[in-house]
Parts: structure tokens; C-alpha cells; sequence
């Protein structure tokens, strides 16, 4: 078999009826981003339909092509960066590589199931969860609200995300979380859940809220719930002794309470900082200010694009800081835009001592370039 035979081979399979999955690898195209695609069959109300995952360096994009289509598809991706492919069916593997093609017997003989429709595995439990209830996510059956759904779904996206995050840490290096800016507490709990339920740490969770009768409601439930190792403590993010935190959370504090709560991580040596912003006034005000008649002046002369630039600016400062004290930081989006428009989360796992001078120079040159004389984290790490 040649090359030219991998298409042909394909298309055989999905008219016969034996094509298992495909996979394109060794991508070296055009978009800096993009690492693989994932190709399976699905049936949508009886259609067959080919769902393609795009996977990027910190984000899936799912589309769902007719077959025809499909194929042009591969097609093109395979004339167009995509250096290898690997084809399974239930009579024969294909690997395409190196300009070669290789086939071998089949490694899966059975066809997956084409339920498109396959619930996807949740990972916070809602059965026989009093914290659920008591905070109006679920009935007293464990059964979601129907006005909590997005609610939900935002809880177990930050238990996947923080799950994944927090697996890659040696268990043995982590003591206890902090969650800053708690409110009600739907995250601090289902973290609480999901870090001694699934996987079996006795960490110690705190909650710090400034608001005491959101304290008082969260150590209710928690009592009532008979949950040890999780307490909310009523008091402000700028006077919490971190001292000893592993882990630091932050979603969703206002503006540069945001920036106060990375300090504590930074100054606790946290292993892991995880924060999702909220507003971004300080530093908008800043590039407001020194709004300079350069190229810039066409992105933020409409309102909603200074906002948006003020967001970005802010969150990239942070995320250099963030790394000129040795943490590697992962930004990407935490829940879909339609669930929330605060959805912009930035990771920092600890990796190294930092203190990079090129990382310093790289801080001041973007101030410089945004006009802006100090960021708010800059100025609380003194640096
Ligand atoms: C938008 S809510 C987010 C709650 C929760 N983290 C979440 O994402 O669901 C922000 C919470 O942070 C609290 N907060 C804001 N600034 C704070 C500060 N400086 N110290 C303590 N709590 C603060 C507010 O009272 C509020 O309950």
C-alpha cells in the first residue's frame, strides 16, 4: 500500500461500516494552537454524522460533519500540516507516518456505540448531598433544579479542572485549601466533597467570606452536613493568614481582591494558585489614563473593547507576575461564555524559584506600552 491509499482505505471503511476512530497527529500547520484531531462516528436522530474533536493546547472545538464532508475534510487537514494519521477499523489498523503507511491487524474488533446523546460523566455526585439541597441546587432526591442547571454545570467543571490540576501534585506536599471570597460556598463545598470523597485527602478546606451571614449559612450546612476538615471563616482576604495554604482559590473576587488573594498564594509558596477574575477596574482606569494616540487608540475608543483590553492587560500582567515567581500559568476559559461571562480562569502550578530578570523586563515594557504606571499586583509584590 502507498500513501494515496490511505483516503480510499478510509472511505472503505465508513461504506463497510468497520471504521472504529481516526486520529491526525504530528500537526505542523498554520495555527500555532492546534495539536490533534479525533474523528469517531455518532448517530444524531439516526443520522450518522462524523464528530471531529479539534483539539488545541487548552481547548477542545467539536464539529459534527456528514461523511461527504468529512472526508473532504481529512482531506484538507492532511494536505494542510497533519503529518500522521492512524486509522482504526474492525479489520485493520492504517498508521499513516513519516510518508509511510503501515498496516496491521485490528486492535479493536468490536464498533463503539454511536450514541451521541451518551451522558457525560459528572463528577460531582448529587445523590445523598445535603450541600446540594441546602443550597437550592438540587431537590432533597439529589435531582438538579431546573433554574440550578447552569449552576451545576459550572461546580463540575471547576472539580474537573481543579481534579486534573491538583492530581499532578505530589499528594504528600499538600495540607490545605483556601478558598478566598467564598460566598455561598457551592465551589468550597463541592471541592471539599470531591478532594475526601474521590480522592481520599484529608485536606484541611477553609472559606474566607467577608460577608458573616454567608458564614454563618456555609458552617450551618457544613455541621449539619457532618463535613470535618471544611470550616468558612469570617474576615477579608487582605487580613487571612495564608501561612501553609498548598492550594489558593479565588473566583470571582471583585477587581483587585483578586490580586490580594494571588499574593497570599504567592507569599504561602502554594503549590497551586487558582484564580478566575471578576472586574477589572484598576487597571482600565490606568489605560484610561494613559491613553496614548498610537495604535492602540482604534482598540479601545469603543467602551466595550477598552473593557475587554482592560480584562486582557490585567489578566496577562498577572499571569507574568505570576511566573516571575516561579509558576507555570495555564489560561484558558472555565465554563462556556454562555453560562457566564466571568469565565476566564488563570492556573499557576509551582514549578521553579522564578525571579527571571527577562520576565521582569517583559512586565515593564507591556505597562509601557499600555501606558500604565503600576499594576495593583505589581505593587503588592513589590517588585
Ligand atoms: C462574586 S462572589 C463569588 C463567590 C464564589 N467564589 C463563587 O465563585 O461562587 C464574590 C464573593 O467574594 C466576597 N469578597 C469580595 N471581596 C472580598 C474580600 N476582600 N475579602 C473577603 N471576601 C471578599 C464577596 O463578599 C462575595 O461573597
Amino acid at each position: 500500500m502507498s500513501v494515496k491509499d490511505f483516503l480510499p482505505a478510509l472511505e472503505a471503511s465508513l461504506n463497510d461500516n468497520s471504521f472504529v476512530k481516526l486520529s491526525l497527529g504530528n500537526y505542523k500547520g498554520a495555527e500555532a494552537s492546534l495539536k490533534n484531531i479525533y474523528v469517531r462516528k455518532i448517530s444524531i436522530k439516526g443520522t450518522e454524522k462524523l464528530s471531529f474533536t479539534y483539539n488545541y493546547k487548552t481547548r477542545d472545538i467539536v464539529k459534527n460533519h456528514d461523511p461527504e464532508k468529512a472526508l473532504a475534510e481529512i482531506q484538507k487537514q492532511l494536505g494542510h500540516g497533519f503529518n500522521a494519521a492512524t486509522l482504526l477499523t474492525t479489520k485493520f489498523d492504517l498508521k499513516l507516518e513519516k510518508g509511510k503507511l503501515t498496516k496491521t491487524e485490528p486492535s479493536q474488533t468490536e464498533l463503539p456505540s454511536l450514541d451521541h446523546d451518551r451522558k457525560k460523566k459528572r463528577l460531582v455526585e448529587t445523590e445523598g448531598k445535603f450541600y446540594l439541597y441546602a443550597l437550592n441546587v438540587t431537590d432533597d432526591k439529589g435531582n438538579i433544579l431546573k433554574n440550578a442547571q447552569d449552576k451545576y454545570r459550572q461546580i463540575d467543571k471547576y472539580v474537573e479542572i481543579l481534579g486534573g490540576l491538583i492530581e499532578k501534585i505530589p499528594k504528600g506536599t499538600l495540607h490545605s485549601v483556601v478558598d478566598m471570597g467564598a460566598g455561598k460556598g457551592y465551589l468550597t463545598f463541592a471541592l471539599h466533597d470531591y478532594l475526601t470523597n474521590t480522592l481520599n485527602l484529608k485536606l484541611k478546606v477553609t472559606g474566607v467570606e467577608m460577608r458573616p451571614d454567608l458564614v454563618r449559612l456555609c458552617n450551618g450546612i457544613a455541621r449539619d452536613s457532618n463535613l470535618a476538615n471544611l470550616e468558612f471563616v469570617d474576615g477579608t482576604i487582605q487580613k487571612y493568614d495564608a501561612t501553609g495554604a498548598s492550594i489558593l482559590i479565588a473566583l470571582h473576587a471583585c477587581d483587585t481582591a483578586t490580586d490580594d488573594a494571588i499574593l497570599k498564594g504567592i507569599s504561602a509558596g502554594a503549590s497551586l494558585i487558582v484564580v478566575a477574575p471578576c472586574c477589572h477596574k484598576q487597571i482600565r482606569r490606568e489605560m484610561e489614563a494613559g491613553k496614548k494616540q498610537n495604535e492602540l487608540e482604534i482598540l479601545t475608543r469603543h467602551g466595550i473593547f477598552m473593557e475587554r483590553q482592560a480584562e486582557m492587560v490585567t489578566d496577562s500582567l498577572r499571569a507574568l507576575i505570576l511566573e516571575y515567581f516561579g509558576y507555570s500559568v495555564k489560561v484558558f476559559e472555565f465554563v462556556g461564555g454562555e453560562h457566564t461571562p466571568k469565565n476566564v480562569m488563570i492556573a499557576a502550578t509551582k514549578t521553579g524559584k522564578g525571579r527571571s530578570p527577562e520576565i521582569l523586563k517583559k512586565i515593564r515594557e507591556t505597562k509601557e506600552f499600555f501606558g500604565i504606571s503600576s499594576h495593583y499586583l505589581e505593587k503588592l509584590t513589590k517588585i
